[in-house]
C-alpha cells in the first residue's frame, strides 16, 4: 500500500452499533438527567422554568420515562451484541473473552499502568503501553452497567409502586427516592465532570474528541495513544482490515455540533445543580 494512501487511511475503533448505542445513551441520559433534576431541585426557580419547559410536571415526568425506556433497551441491545461477539469471535468461550488482551475487566496491568499514568503526570516515567481499554476508559464503562443496575431497579420501583409493594414492604418506596435521586445527581456529577475531562479535555485530546461518533481516529493517533493495541494487531497482520476512510466533512460537522451541544447542556446543568447546592439547599 502506498505510504500516501496509509496517512490518509484511520483506524476503525468502534462499530456502528457501538456508535449509534452511544449517541441514544447521551440522547437519553441528558434527558433523563434534566427532567429528572428539575424535580430533585423543584424549589429553585431555574428548576421550575426549566420543568415549564419541557411540559411541566406531566411532560416532564413523560420525558423522563420514554428516555429510561430508550436507556433500558439500548442496555439490552449490547448484552445482545456481546453475546454476539463472544460466539463470534471467541468460539463461543466466555472465559477467552473476559480474559483476552481486549477484555473490559480490570487486570493486574491496568494496576501498572495506572500507577504509570501518576508517574507520567508529573515527568517521573514514559507513558504507559495502554492497549485496547485504559483503566479509566474501563472504569466509565462499569460506572454505567452499576448506574443503569441501581437507578435503573430503583427508577422501575418509583415508575410500578403499587406492582412492586405487593411483594416488598411499602417503605422500600422511600428508600428507592433516595438512592435513585442521590445515584442520579452522582452520575451527572461524574460524567458532566470527569467523563468530560477524561475524554475531551485531556491535552492529547482538547478540545474535542470525535471517535466515538465517528468511529475512527488517525492512524498516528491510534499508534501514540493505544501501542500495545497497534503492535498487536501489526504482528497477527491485522492493522490493515482495520483501516477506512475518514468522513466526509460536513459528517464530522454535524457530529461536531452535536458533541458541542451536548457538552454544554451537560456542563450547563452541572452549573445550576452547583448553584441550587450552595445557594439554595434543603
Ligand atoms: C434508567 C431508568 C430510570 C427510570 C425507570 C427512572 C424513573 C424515575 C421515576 C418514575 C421517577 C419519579 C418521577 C415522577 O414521579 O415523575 C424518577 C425520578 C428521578 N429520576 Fe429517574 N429514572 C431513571 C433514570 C434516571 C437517571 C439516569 C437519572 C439522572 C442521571 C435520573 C434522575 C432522577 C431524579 C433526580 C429524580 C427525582 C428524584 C427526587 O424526587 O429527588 N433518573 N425517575
Amino acid at each position: 500500500m502506498k505510504a500516501s494512501k496509509v496517512r490518509a487511511l484511520q483506524f476503525r475503533r468502534f462499530t456502528r452499533l457501538n456508535r449509534t448505542l452511544h449517541i441514544l445513551m447521551i440522547i437519553s441520559f441528558i434527558s433523563l438527567a434534566l427532567t429528572g433534576m428539575t424535580l430533585k431541585f423543584s424549589y429553585t426557580g431555574w428548576a421550575s422554568a426549566l420543568s415549564r419547559a419541557l411540559g411541566g410536571f406531566e411532560g416532564a415526568g413523560f420525558i423522563h420515562r420514554a428516555a429510561a425506556t430508550v436507556m433500558f433497551g439500548l442496555f439490552v441491545v449490547h448484552l445482545w451484541d456481546l453475546n454476539r461477539i463472544r460466539r463470534k469471535e471467541y468460539g463461543g468461550s466466555l472465559w477467552k473473552m473476559l480474559t483476552g488482551p481486549d477484555s473490559m475487566l480490570f487486570t493486574k496491568k491496568d494496576l501498572t499502568e495506572f500507577i504509570g499514568s501518576l508517574k507520567w503526570f508529573v515527568g517521573a516515567g514514559p507513558r504507559p503501553h495502554y492497549g485496547r481499554w485504559t483503566y479509566w476508559e474501563k472504569f466509565d464503562y462499569f460506572a454505567v452497567f452499576w448506574g443503569i443496575f441501581v437507578i435503573g431497579s430503583t427508577g422501575l420501583m418509583l415508575w410500578f409502586p403499587v406492582f412492586f409493594t405487593r411483594v416488598l414492604p411499602g417503605w422500600l418506596i422511600n428508600v428507592a427516592t433516595i438512592i435513585h435521586s442521590d445515584e442520579a445527581l452522582l452520575a451527572t456529577g461524574f460524567i458532566f465532570t470527569v467523563h468530560f475531562f477524561n475524554t475531551h479535555l485531556r491535552p492529547e485530546k482538547f478540545p474535542m474528541d470525535l471517535v466515538v461518533f465517528t468511529g475512527r481516529m488517525p492512524l498516528v493517533e491510534f499508534r501514540r495513544d493505544k501501542p500495545a493495541e497497534y503492535e498487536g494487531l501489526v504482528v497477527a497482520g491485522k492493522l490493515e482490515e482495520n483501516l477506512v476512510w475518514p468522513y466526509q466533512r460536513v459528517v464530522i460537522r454535524t457530529f461536531r455540533v452535536f458533541a458541542w451541544t451536548a457538552l454544554a447542556l451537560g456542563t450547563f446543568l452541572v452549573l445550576l445543580i452547583i448553584y441550587a447546592m450552595v445557594f439554595a439547599y434543603r
